[in-house]
């Protein structure tokens, strides 16, 4: 009785919940792995449930789930054969689905995740960090910012998609390449904040897209150097107002923050689910007062 009163009081987060991930690189890549590893040692109910295979730039893309072909999982993670949809054989919450990122997720949230949460559905659902930026116009094509919009919009699970500039495709079973703890690390904190904000966690079909600079062996090496910016996914030239922030009602572009600005940023958009735009000033601003002890001004 004692020590778990005097456990509760050491632990670092404030309370665990069930998350659902994926992502389009694969099951097995592993920035992946490295923030399932975060979140699950930060106490969170986490299942993977991410394509079998590289789904890079397939979007919205769904489709039944069909049986392995001859060459295996990415970086022979599953032998040839296997079957549409499989675990690790001794951890039950590291699945793949032969398919699409969106069926990935589907089966997580519906199938896989309920399986081992007794029923339950997830509470949260995040996706990456991808191998790669996925900033402004090209996030339309991307399967990490898909499975995140399926779960916010089609499945009403709140969701945030991650990326990271730095990165080649990696797999989990080798070295952990510096950039993916640091993107782990970074993708903990933002998904720590919004929990401890409270539920619900972001406004009826928003999603968050996030993406992280550079990370190198000059600077931007820890995740404590780095700066969280509330920005948009569009340059905004033709839209209405955004919420008031910095002095300004037009937030920066996503886009010019992690291309065009030197230094160690993390931009964090508001998106709208149903079209993966920008979402509108009223929405921003209440995930801006959720995020407010993480996000700085340029
Ligand atoms: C399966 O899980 C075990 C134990 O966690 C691990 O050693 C192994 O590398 C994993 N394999 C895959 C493909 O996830
Ligand atoms: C997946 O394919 C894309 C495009 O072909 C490539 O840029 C990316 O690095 C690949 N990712 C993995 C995990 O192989
Ligand atoms: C999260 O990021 C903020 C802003 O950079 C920083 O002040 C804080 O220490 C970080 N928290 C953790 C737990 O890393």
């Amino acid at each position: 009785m004692r020590s778990s009163i005097l456990l509760g009081a050491v632990l670092p987060f404030a309370q665990a919940i069930r998350i659902i991930q994926s992502n389009d690189d694969g099951w097995a890549e592993a920035n992946a792995r490295t923030f399932f590893d975060a979140l699950d040692s930060a106490g969170h109910d986490v299942v993977l449930s991410a394509p079998a295979e590289n789904q890079s730039g397939t979007g919205s893309s769904d489709a039944t789930p069909t049986q392995v072909g001859s060459s295996g999982c990415e970086f022979s993670s599953c032998p040839g054969g296997s079957p549409p949809t499989g675990a690790n054989a001794t951890d039950p919450r590291l699945n793949y689905v032969n398919s699409y990122p969106v069926t990935s997720i589907k089966n997580g949230i519906d199938v896989t995740g309920p399986k081992l949460w007794n029923g339950a559905k997830p509470e949260l659902a995040v996706s990456g960090p991808n191998v790669g930026s996925n900033v402004g116009p090209g996030g339309l094509f991307s399967g990490t910012i898909g499975a995140a919009t399926y779960a916010a919009h089609t499945a009403k699970i709140p969701a945030i998609a991650f990326s990271g500039r730095t990165g080649d495709p990696a797999a989990w079973n080798q070295p952990t390449p510096k950039y993916s703890k640091v993107y782990a690390d970074l993708a903990l904190n933002l998904t720590t904040t919004l929990i401890d904000s409270g539920a619900p966690y972001l406004p009826d079909d928003v999603f968050l897209n996030v993406n992280f600079g550079e990370v190198s062996d000059s600077t931007c090496h820890d995740a404590s150097q780095f700066k969280f910016i509330f920005t948009r996914v569009n340059t905004g030239l033709l839209s209405a107002r955004d919420t008031e922030w910095c002095g300004a009602t037009r937030l920066p572009w996503e886009v010019d923050v992690i291309y065009l600005r030197g230094g160690c940023y993390v931009t964090v958009s508001a998106g709208d689910a149903s079209d993966k735009s920008t979402t509108d000033a009223a929405r921003q601003k209440v995930v801006l007062d959720k995020l407010k002890p993480l996000i700085s001004c340029l």
